[in-house]
């Protein structure tokens, strides 16, 4: 087991659906705490989280590091280089070999001097272009080693590039060579769930009634799924290379220098010059590896998703759990496109019925399911609906997947299926520790999100619970958001802005 394991993670990660199922507690009765039944208290945290942790240690440890065409000059050259030297020491050192060999030194102080003044007119004792007329070597390398005591920072320039090549080879142990077939993989999901989408649009009276389906719809065909990882290990490949252009036409320059610490001096050169600095800055206040690793985020048209997700869906094979596990977190993503909860959102109208509907629904389980502070506030509002949009986006692929061809509908009471779609949307959720209410919190406390999943019929189907049980109680008037089945809201729309 320990041998396939490490080299054929796939048979473990199929087997999530499974161990979704392993932390139920049996004692907890699914009608009266869907949630505890399926996410116990003392059970783990964040089970898909640890899950995926497990896997990633050995996927990275497994990694060897790659050569990339983007920057190969610079990464071959640093395998001979990597001792850093101090900068200065470096610009004196180019500088007496070109001196010593007799070859002109004027282009190179001129790249020096641009160097420390980033292009501005150069001052007093640091001016250095002037010095091509000295012909004493060593008096000029002196006079070199003064100026740039005052410029030690750029020495820091080769760690900088070394940290960046860490980063990418981070990143690529995760999403390396084979993440395009997967990419292609998870964006045809998506597109079908687009479509899914478009269908409850387009079936929907209030947003016939309002001449606004159109509009909705063109705002759902503009969103796209991007991966966290991918993203950011694009940007900082970018970055290096730019260096490795100018790179590589500064050590084409420098050819004839028989000094090997000018592939130090070209490096740090190349960096400066190209801003790479201010850029890499930039990045690193908004990159973190690990929440690459978890995110799911939208930025309206463009919706971030972690490595987690994209892990997920790949490696579960069941379509069951795919569905309620991945792809319930997708297209919750997908839905607050949807849901207009501020007036800053991107729809002009939305149904007052169906969000009332929806807050009434998640104030009562709220009030069931309490574990330590619960308030349905308006600002919790786009968060619930997402959910319940998301939910009946993904139930509608579970019909279409498990239903309509295989014309079974009689079997899916308590089944298997029905039922993993379930555990594993809970399993996105579940901590083994009492929900306090925590106000900055948009989304209403995790218990709260699952057991108002009691409100689309396919829950009672699922658990086959009865109408007098806590669940069933704790059901409100059925909401659909979008859907033939969503209230014809006639009169009560936010006014546009
Ligand atoms: C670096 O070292 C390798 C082998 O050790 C050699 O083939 C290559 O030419 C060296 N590169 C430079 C720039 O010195
Ligand atoms: C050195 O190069 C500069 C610029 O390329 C040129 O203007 C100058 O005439 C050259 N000096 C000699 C001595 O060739
Ligand atoms: C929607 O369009 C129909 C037909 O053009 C029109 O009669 C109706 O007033 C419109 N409704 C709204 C709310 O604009
Ligand atoms: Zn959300």
């Amino acid at each position: 087991m320990k041998l396939l394991l490490l080299y054929f993670p796939i048979l473990v990660f199929s087997d999530y659906a499974d161990e979704v199922k392993q932390n139920i507690d049996h004692n907890v009765d699914p009608c009266d705490n869907f949630y505890r039944h399926a996410c116990p208290l003392g059970g783990p945290e964040y089970p898909t989280e640890a899950i995926i942790g497990k896997q990633l240690k050995e996927i990275m440890e497994k990694y060897s590091p790659e050569v990339y065409p983007e920057f190969s000059d610079i990464q071959n050259d640093l395998k001979n280089n990597s001792a850093v030297k101090d900068f200065s020491k470096v610009v004196v050192s180019v500088y007496k070999s070109l001196c010593e060999s007799k070859q002109n030194v004027s282009d190179y102080l001129t790249g020096i001097e641009e160097m420390l003044f980033n292009g501005a007119e150069c001052k007093s004792q640091y001016c250095l272009i002037h010095l091509g007329q000295d012909p004493n070597c060593d008096r000029v390398a002196g006079h070199i080693q003064n100026a740039m005591k005052e410029f030690a920072v750029l020495g820091a320039t080769l760690e900088n590039i070394l940290f960046v090549i860490e980063n990418i080879e981070i990143r690529n142990s995760v999403w390396g060579d084979d993440s395009l077939s997967r990419t292609s993989e998870f964006n045809q999901y998506f597109l079908q769930m687009k479509n899914v989408a478009a269908e409850l649009i387009m079936a929907t009276p209030w947003a016939r009634n309002q001449n606004v389906s159109e509009m909705i719809l063109s705002v759902l065909e503009k969103l796209y799924v991007e991966n966290a990882v991918e993203t950011s290990k694009h940007d900082l490949i970018n970055v290096l290379k730019n260096v490795n252009s100018v790179y590589t036409k500064c050590r084409k320059r420098y050819e004839n220098v028989a000094d090997p610490l000018v592939v130090q001096f070209c490096m740090i050169y190349a960096f400066h010059v190209t801003e790479s600095g201010p850029k890499l800055q930039e990045m690193l206040n908004q990159f973190d590896f690990d929440k690459e690793l978890i995110t799911a985020g939208t930025i309206y048209p463009r919706i971030i998703v972690g490595y987690e997700w994209y892990h997920m869906f790949i490696y579960t094979d069941n379509r069951a759990a795919r569905l309620g596990s991945p792809g319930f977190t997708i297209a919750h993503e997908l839905s607050h496109a949807l849901i207009k909860g501020t007036d800053g959102d991107i729809l002009s109208y939305f149904s007052n019925e169906a969000r009332k509907c929806i807050q009434d629904q998640y104030k009562s389980t709220c009030k069931e399911f309490d574990e330590g502070g619960c308030r349905i506030t308006e600002k919790r509002f786009e968060e619930n609906g997402a959910d319940v949009f998301g939910f009946e986006i993904v139930w509608s692929m579970f019909e279409e997947q498990f239903l309509k061809r295989q014309k079974r509908s009689a079997n899916i009471e308590a089944s298997e299926d029905l039922k993993q779609f379930f555990y594993s949307a809970a399993s996105n959720l579940c901590t083994g520790t009492k929900l306090v209410e925590d106000s900055r919190d948009t989304h209403s406390p995790s218990n709260v999100r699952i057991n108002a999943l009691v409100n689309h019929p396919a829950f009672q189907v699922a658990f086959q619970c009865p109408d007098d049980s806590r669940m069933m109680k704790s059901k409100t008037k059925q909401c659909s958001v979008y859907g033939e089945n969503a209230p014809p809201n006639r009169r009560h729309f936010i006014p546009s802005h």
